[in-house]
C-alpha cells in the first residue's frame, strides 16, 4: 500500500482536509501532520480517527518510537501533499523555512508534494505569492490551483482550495512513474446521441467509464491527453483537455481534426453505427401511423484514423460483442488497421457497460492476452502496458 502524507496548515478549509483524508485512508496508508494554528481549525482526534495514526505537530514531542520522526516520515512518503497550504506555508517551503514538524518534514522529503493553496483572493493573487508558487513550481511541485467562488472571509474571488476530488486526482497523478511523458494521447469515451428532432435521439448505454479511465491513467503514466467525449454522466477529470461533443459526426470532426500528432489513440467511445437520413428541424408531431426512420451509416472513426494511420502511432479500438467474441474483434483489428483491439463479451458477468469492473482480452497482431476480471482502472493500465509496449517496437520511445 503506497505511503501519503497530509500536511494540514491553519486555514477554513482544513475542514474540507478531513473528507481528503478519510478518502486516501480507504487506499492508501496516510500520516497526518498538523501546524499548531490548523488545530485551531480541526482537532487531531479526527485526523487520528480516520488514519489509525498519531497525528504529528510537535517537532520534539516526547512520545514517540525512537526514530528521527521527521526524517523518517520524510522516507516513507511516497507522495506529501500540503492541503490547504496557507500563503504562509507556501512562503516557508519556497525559502526553505523548517519550523515547525510540517515544515521540517517536508524540507527533508524527497518524495513528489502536491500543494492545494486555500487564502483570501488578495493574499494569493499577491506578487509575492505568486512568485513563492512560481519558485515552487519550478522545482518540480505540483500545485493544484485554487478555486474562485465566495471565501469565507466574505470575499469573491480566487482562493478557495480546490475541491477534493481535483486534489485527489493531482495525488494519483502523482503516484505513478511516468513512461508516457512527452506523449500527447487522444481518447474517444462515451455514448453519441443521433438527433431526429430537437427533442430525440438515438443512443447507447455506454457510461464512459472504461474510457475515462484508459485516459486518466495516460494522464498519470505523464501524458498529455486530450479527451473527447460522448454525453456521460462523470465530471470533467482533472488535467485533461476534455473536448464535449454529441453525434458520431462531431465525434469524427472533434478526432480527426486532432489525431495527426499523436502518439497514442484509443477509442474507447460506442459510437453510433447509424444515425437518422434527416434530422427534423421541428418536434415530430405523432400521428396515427407506426413510423419507420431512414438511418444511414455513420462514418467509421477508427477505420479512418487507421487508413491514415502515421508509422509510429498505436491505434486501439474496442469491441464489444454478445457472440464469436475472439473472430469478431479480430475482424476488426484487420479491418481497421488497429494495432490492438480490446475485446470483452457483454454477456460474461462484471464486463459491459456501466459496470465498476470488465472482463477483456486484448486481440494484438501476434496473439491475445486473456485478463481477469478486474476493476475498469486496473484494466485501463493494463492497456497501457500492452500500448507503451507496442509504441516502442515501433520506435515511439
Ligand atoms: N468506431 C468508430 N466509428 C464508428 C463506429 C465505431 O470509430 N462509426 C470504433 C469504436 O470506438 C470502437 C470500434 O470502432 O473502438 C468498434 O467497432 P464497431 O465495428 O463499431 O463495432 P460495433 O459497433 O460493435 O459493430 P459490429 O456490428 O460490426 O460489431
Amino acid at each position: 500500500m503506497k505511503h501519503i502524507v497530509v500536511g494540514v496548515t491553519g486555514g477554513i478549509a482544513a475542514f474540507k482536509a478531513c473528507q481528503l483524508v478519510s478518502d486516501l485512508s480507504k487506499k492508501y496508508e496516510v500520516q497526518v501532520i498538523m501546524t499548531q494554528n490548523a488545530m485551531n481549525f480541526v482537532h487531531p482526534l479526527t485526523f487520528e480517527t480516520l488514519t489509525g495514526k498519531k497525528c504529528l505537530i510537535d517537532t520534539f514531542d516526547r512520545n514517540f518510537s525512537y526514530e528521527v520522526e521527521h526524517i523518517s516520515v520524510a522516507k516513507w512518503a511516497d507522495v506529501f501533499v500540503v492541503a490547504p497550504a496557507t500563503a504562509n506555508v507556501i512562503a516557508k517551503f519556497a525559502h526553505g523555512i523548517c519550523d515547525d514538524m510540517l515544515t521540517t518534514t517536508f524540507l527533508a522529503c524527497k518524495a513528489p508534494k502536491v500543494i492545494a493553496p486555500a487564502m483570501n483572493t488578495n493574499m494569493y493573487e499577491n506578487p509575492v505569492t505568486q512568485e513563492n508558487m512560481d519558485k515552487l513550481r519550478g522545482l518540480g511541485m505540483h500545485f493544484v490551483d485554487a478555486a474562485s467562488g465566495l471565501l469565507a472571509c466574505g470575499d469573491t474571488g480566487k482562493g478557495k482550495m480546490a475541491d477534493v476530488e481535483v486534489i485527489e486526482e493531482a495525488i494519483e497523478m502523482a503516484l505513478y512513474e511516468k513512461p508516457l511523458a512527452g506523449k500527447k494521447v487522444l481518447v474517444t469515451a462515451g455514448p453519441t446521441q443521433e438527433a431526429m428532432d430537437p427533442v430525440r435521439y438515438i443512443t447507447n448505454h455506454s457510461s464512459g467509464k472504461m474510457g475515462y479511465e484508459v485516459a486518466q491513467a495516460a494522464r498519470n503514466l505523464g501524458a498529455e491527453v486530450i479527451l473527447v467525449s460522448g454525453k456521460t454522466a462523470l465530471p470533467c477529470p482533472y488535467a485533461i483537455e476534455t473536448v464535449d461533443v454529441k453525434s458520431a459526426a462531431d465525434m469524427f470532426e472533434a478526432v480527426t481534426s486532432r489525431s495527426g500528432d499523436c502518439d497514442y489513440i484509443v477509442m474507447a467511445a460506442a459510437v453510433a453505427d447509424y444515425t437518422p437520413a434527416v434530422t427534423a428541424d421541428e418536434k415530430m408531431k405523432k400521428k396515427d401511423d407506426d413510423l419507420s426512420v431512414e438511418l444511414v451509416r455513420t462514418k467509421d472513426i477508427l477505420k479512418t484514423l487507421g487508413q491514415q494511420k502515421p508509422e509510429k502511432q498505436v491505434l486501439c479500438g474496442f469491441a464489444m460483442e454478445t457472440q464469436n467474441l475472439i473472430e469478431n474483434a479480430t475482424k476488426k483489428l484487420t479491418g481497421k488497421n488497429a494495432d490492438m483491439i480490446v475485446a470483452n463479451n457483454l454477456k460474461v458477468a462484471g464486463a459491459g457497460f456501466a459496470h465498476d469492473t470488465n472482463v477483456a482480452t486484448f486481440i494484438l497482431k501476434d496473439g491475445l492476452v486473456e485478463n481477469p476480471l478486474q476493476s475498469k482502472e486496473d484494466l485501463a493500465y493494463a492497456i497501457w502496458d500492452q500500448l507503451i509496449r507496442i509504441g516502442k517496437e515501433k520506435g515511439n520511445e
